[in-house]
């Protein structure tokens, strides 16, 4: 079977990496710089006052102006707000540390595997890693499994796929009245929290409301999705690394993280420049965009050995899968949960996972081409 991490996982910035640092590649018909090293890229996601992310709709790559009408809170503003921003929703994403969310996510993993486990194969993209994503964000967010069930329905992106912008409107439309039903009868989950918080005083405006809400359907879901498939596919085709992990599953915890810096979800996210300057030779004017690349960061051999390789016992691993500095993401504690989750559900109840059939996903860009996960993969779950 032809997948992506039977071998080794290859790194389309190896080249660009060694020699420049930076590889510029066209975006939307503008030049981007992208900064390729693990310290660089350290660096600048420190360097807010230089390297700023108060641009609303533009943090993501490509820009996302078509898409939604809000600014992504706290992900589009510098510090000092953004650090307001966060520290008011933090404690509804500190919930995937409690024992009774990890209950439920423990649960809701049992459940699928169980169920995959009953079938002659599973498609693990929309049969699994979908239903997963969006039934442990219901967690996290303290909402009913009812809800996630429409979530499921939204496909691969809330905001790209299927119908292409009028999703993104959709998406709003959504947002604004589960915003109405909590505002009209607070309970005790996320979009009340919305309603009820307070920023500088004041109450959130709607806008904000919804800055929060697109971040949490839109950042944290293809991420998730790939992650998961992209485990399950690894698992597949590499069945000693499962066994590697049911000897002892005190690994489990560093092959997670091993897992997210191979396959770094987001490849890359963008920051405008303030002041004109030079990135390894290359001008870039004040107001112009530059992107920190997390993924060639993961894959940089002056801090990972032999990185292009899967080594479940990788240690040290500093990766920037989740990125570094003010914006550090704030549901790696809930990825963490459900990857941790995924992986001791199948060690402690499947003995192997059987190909059948995949399909890889790339991303495609002019200057390069980059493996994420799975488009589609069909397995056999075998159990114990
Ligand atoms: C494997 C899964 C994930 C990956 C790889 C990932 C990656 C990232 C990265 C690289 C950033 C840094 C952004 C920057 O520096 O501009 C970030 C920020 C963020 N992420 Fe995630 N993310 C994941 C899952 C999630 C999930 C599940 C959620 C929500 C439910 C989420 C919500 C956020 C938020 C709100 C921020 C903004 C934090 C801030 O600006 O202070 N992420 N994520």
């Amino acid at each position: 079977m032809p997948c992506p991490f039977h071998q080794k996982q290859p790194d389309p910035f190896v080249d660009a990496r060694r020699v420049d640092g930076v590889l510029v590649n066209e975006f939307q018909g503008n030049p981007v710089p992208m900064l390729l090293r693990h310290e660089a890229v350290r660096q600048a996601a420190r360097n807010w006052e230089q390297f700023s992310s108060d641009a609303p709709f533009k943090v993501p790559i490509p820009t996302e102006e078509n898409v939604r009408t809000v600014r992504q809170l706290p992900l589009e503003v510098d510090p000092p707000a953004q650090q307001e921003y966060r520290t008011l929703v933090e404690p509804f994403f500190n919930r995937a540390k409690r024992p009774e969310v990890v209950a439920q996510v423990e649960a809701l993993v049992a459940n699928l595997i169980h169920d995959a486990l009953g079938r002659a194969e599973i498609e693990v993209v929309r049969e699994f890693a979908i239903p997963l994503q969006s039934r442990s964000l219901a967690c996290l967010l303290n909402m009913p499994q009812s809800e996630a069930g429409i979530w499921i329905g939204w496909g691969l992106h809330v905001f790209r796929e299927g119908e292409g912008e009028r999703k993104g409107s959709a998406l709003e439309h959504y947002n604004n009245g589960l915003l109405d039903r909590a505002a009209a009868a607070p309970g005790e989950d996320f979009f009340s929290a919305l309603t009820l918080a307070r920023f500088q005083g004041r109450p959130l405006t709607r806008e904000e409301m919804l800055g929060y809400c697109s971040i949490v359907f839109a950042g944290g879901r293809d991420t998730i999705i790939n992650s998961i498939s992209g485990i399950i596919g690894h698992l597949a085709a590499r069945p000693a690394d499962l066994e590697f992990l049911r000897e002892d599953p005190r690994r489990i915890t560093g092959a997670s993280e091993e897992f997210f810096r191979v396959l770094s979800p987001s490849t890359h996210l963008a920051r405008k420049c303030r002041h004109a300057t030079t990135l390894h030779g290359v001008p870039v004017a004040a107001g112009d965009f530059i992107s920190l690349n997390f993924a060639a960061a993961n894959y940089d051999p002056d801090v990972f050995e032999s990185p292009e390789e899967v080594r479940l016992d990788r240690r040290p691993n500093p990766h920037v899968a989740f990125g570094f500095g003010p914006h550090l993401c704030l549901g790696a504690p809930h990825a963490r949960l459900v990857v941790r989750t995924l992986l001791k559900t199948l060690c402690d109840r499947v003995e192997r996972i059987e190909p059948i059939e995949v399909v890889d996903k790339y991303e495609n860009e002019t200057g390069y081409r980059r493996r994420l996960a799975y488009e589609l993969l069909r397995v056999r779950l075998i159990g114990r």
